[in-house]
C-alpha cells in the first residue's frame, strides 16, 4: 500500500489572512509532499508495508521512522484547522480544560508559551492523557505521541517553514494567527 498525500481539507487561500495560499502551497506541496515520498521510498523493504501510517510510525526506526511521522503529523495538522476555526472550544473539551488549567486562556496561554520555548523545530501537542486528563507536549524533531501512550488532540508545527513565508522568523506571530484558525469542534471531537 503506497502512503498518499491527503488533500487539503479546504481550499488553499481560505486560511488567509492568518495562513497564506503561498506558505499552504509550500508547506502541504511541497514538505508534506516530499515526506509522503521519502516515506514510500524508505518503506520498500522495511517489512513494514501495507501497514497503516499511524502503525508505520509507532513501529520504524531510523530515518523512516522521521519521515512516516513528519507524514503523519502534516496531515493531522491540517484537519485541526479550518476556515471557520478560531474562537474558544466549547462542551466536555472546554470543561476539561477549564479543570486542568483554570480556564482556556490560561490553557492557550501555556501551550503557545511551550511553542516559543521549544528549540529549534518541532511540533507542541495538545493531547488526552491515559487516565481522561489533557496535557501539553513539545516534540523535538518529527516526534509525535503516537509513540507513546497520549491520544494527540491538536497539533501545531512549529518547524520555520509553518512561517516564514508570512511571517519570517516571527515564531510569536505565527502563534496568534495559528489560534485564529484552529477548529475546536474537530478538536473536541478527537477526546475519548
Ligand atoms: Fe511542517
Amino acid at each position: 500500500m503506497t502512503i498518499e498525500l491527503p488533500a487539503l481539507p479546504y481550499p488553499r487561500n481560505t486560511l488567509e489572512p492568518h495562513l497564506s495560499a503561498a506558505t499552504l502551497d509550500e508547506h502541504h506541496g511541497s514538505h508534506h509532499r516530499g515526506h509522503v515520498e521519502a516515506t514510500n521510498r524508505l518503506l520498500e523493504g522495511s517489512g513494514l508495508e501495507g501497514l497503516a501510517l499511524e502503525e508505520i510510525v509507532r513501529r520504524a526506526r531510523g530515518r523512516l521512522a522521521d519521515e512516516a511521522a513528519q507524514a503523519w503529523s502534516h496531515g493531522f495538522y491540517w484537519t485541526c484547522l479550518s476556515p471557520r476555526g478560531g474562537g474558544d472550544p466549547a462542551g466536555p473539551l472546554a470543561e476539561r480544560l477549564a479543570r486542568q488549567y483554570g480556564d482556556f486562556i490560561r490553557f492557550r496561554e501555556e501551550f503557545t508559551r511551550q511553542a516559543l520555548g521549544l528549540f529549534g523545530s518541532g511540533w507542541v501537542w495538545l493531547v488526552q492523557r491515559p487516565d481522561g486528563t489533557p496535557g501539553i507536549v513539545a516534540t523535538r524533531g518529527g516526534g509525535t505521541p503516537l509513540t507513546g501512550s497520549d491520544t494527540p488532540l491538536l497539533a501545531c508545527d512549529v518547524w520555520e517553514h509553518a512561517y516564514y513565508l508570512d511571517r519570517q522568523n516571527a515564531r510569536a506571530d505565527y502563534l496568534e494567527a495559528f489560534w485564529k484558525v484552529v477548529d475546536w469542534q474537530a478538536v473536541g471531537a478527537r477526546l475519548r
